[in-house]
């Protein structure tokens, strides 16, 4: 039987300038050359994908997505001609269903309204903004290429959209220069986002700055104390990183985290989809953007990932389904104030998700 898959992620390998912390892959110049070799290899690349999809009996379809995420890089300097390119070369024009969530990355440097309206009019009805933080120093110090002020203008035109923020913690020199993320994020819910991404910076090999970054208890506290001001102004803390007041919850995200089929097109790009009950691919596109590797996950594999998936957000597990060697671990767990049980269902606490890594490993 031919199964759709309705989710689809495509990745936009282009940055203004490359952040010093960051470790997408993502050319650091627009140059017209690679720009028309991104955009030929993913036309020629896109039917040899669906043929790809077709071996395992799975296809997709455009005018039946669920949910469709364009990330990068950063996606939203693709402007004019992007859209022109999703429309016409990819056939997205009056293709994609109204009820699809579209979800488009940007930043805030030169994100006009002329942009806002390009991209709505293809259908993008989310936006997610790399903003980072609100302090100067601290966008100097990651080697953002945009200002405060330049947030604050895109963050106005954003406001009466449904939108994701991106904050990270756990900054060089933090202490230093006395960050105070819970005054940088009262001053971002003045503008009415509807989500918060907040991640712990991971610092990639040889990161510069590794000295600079705080001690892990400090991170902690950093951590523990925006989960709990983000609840008090009626955010649900949903997942490990996630922020969302009811309804906005990241749908395209979810489905990665509730192990359901996604589809991905780009340079770097991962894709996944269940092949049966007990088994499923990973697909990993190389940085060309011409093919991908293949990884067959057997039943093992697929259960531990389920579990690490289902305790990364508020869906938790059931504790009746669970291996008797898990089960034991849940009731410490629970006295340490790592999860709590309301009824069958364990979920981690904020405590919990901070140190979810580690919890595994003692399974
Ligand atoms: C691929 S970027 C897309 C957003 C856009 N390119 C921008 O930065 O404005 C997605 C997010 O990943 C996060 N990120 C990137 N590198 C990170 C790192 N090393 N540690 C933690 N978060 C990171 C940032 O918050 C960033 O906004
Ligand atoms: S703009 Fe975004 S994707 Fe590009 S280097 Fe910075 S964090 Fe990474």
């Amino acid at each position: 039987m031919i199964n759709s898959i309705d989710s689809l992620y495509l990745h936009f390998p282009f940055c203004n300038t490359g952040c010093n912390y960051c470790d997408f892959f993502c050319h650091k110049s627009k140059s017209l050359t690679l720009l028309d070799t991104f955009e030929n290899t993913l036309l020629r690349s896109y039917d040899k994908h669906l043929k790809f999809l077709a071996q395992y009996n799975k296809t997709l379809n455009l005018d039946s997505l669920h949910t469709l995420y364009i990330g990068g890089g950063t996606p939203s300097l693709w402007g004019k001609r992007g859209v022109s390119f999703l429309c016409e070369q990819l056939g997205l024009k009056n293709l994609l269903p109204s009820s699809c969530e579209f979800t488009l990355e940007i930043n805030p440097k030169k994100f006009s309204s002329i942009d806002l309206n390009l991209w709505k009019s293809i259908g993008v009805n989310r936006f997610s903004v790399g903003v980072q933080s609100t302090n100067s120093k601290f966008l100097e110090i990651l080697g953002r290429d945009h200002t405060h002020q330049e947030t604050l203008e895109c963050l106005k035109l954003l406001s009466k959209e449904n939108y994701s923020l991106d904050l990270i913690l756990g900054l060089p020199e933090s202490e230093k220069h006395h960050r105070n993320i819970l005054n940088e994020i009262d001053e971002l819910l003045k503008f009415s986002p509807k989500h918060f991404s907040v991640y712990i910076l991971t610092p990639k090999k040889g990161y510069v700055l590794k000295d600079k970054i705080p001690a892990d208890e400090l991170i902690a506290k950093e951590y523990l104390k925006v989960s709990e001001h983000l609840r008090a102004n009626g955010f649900d803390h949903y997942e490990v990183s996630n922020f969302a007041l009811n309804g906005f919850k990241s749908k395209h995200n979810l489905k990665y985290w509730q192990s359901k089929n996604v589809a991905a097109i780009g340079p770097s790009a991962t894709g996944y989809f269940n092949i049966s009950d007990v088994s499923a691919i990973r697909y990993k596109w190389n940085n060309k953007g011409d093919s991908w590797s293949v990884e067959e996950l057997g039943p093992e594999e697929l259960s531990l990932e389920k579990l690490y998936l289902s305790l990364r957000t508020d869906q938790g597990i059931n504790i009746n389904s669970t291996e008797e060697q898990v089960r034991s671990r849940i009731k410490i767990w629970e006295k340490k104030g790592l999860l709590k049980i309301t009824g069958e269902i364990a979920t981690l606490t904020p405590s919990g998700y901070l140190i979810m890594d580690t919890l595994l490993e003692i399974i």
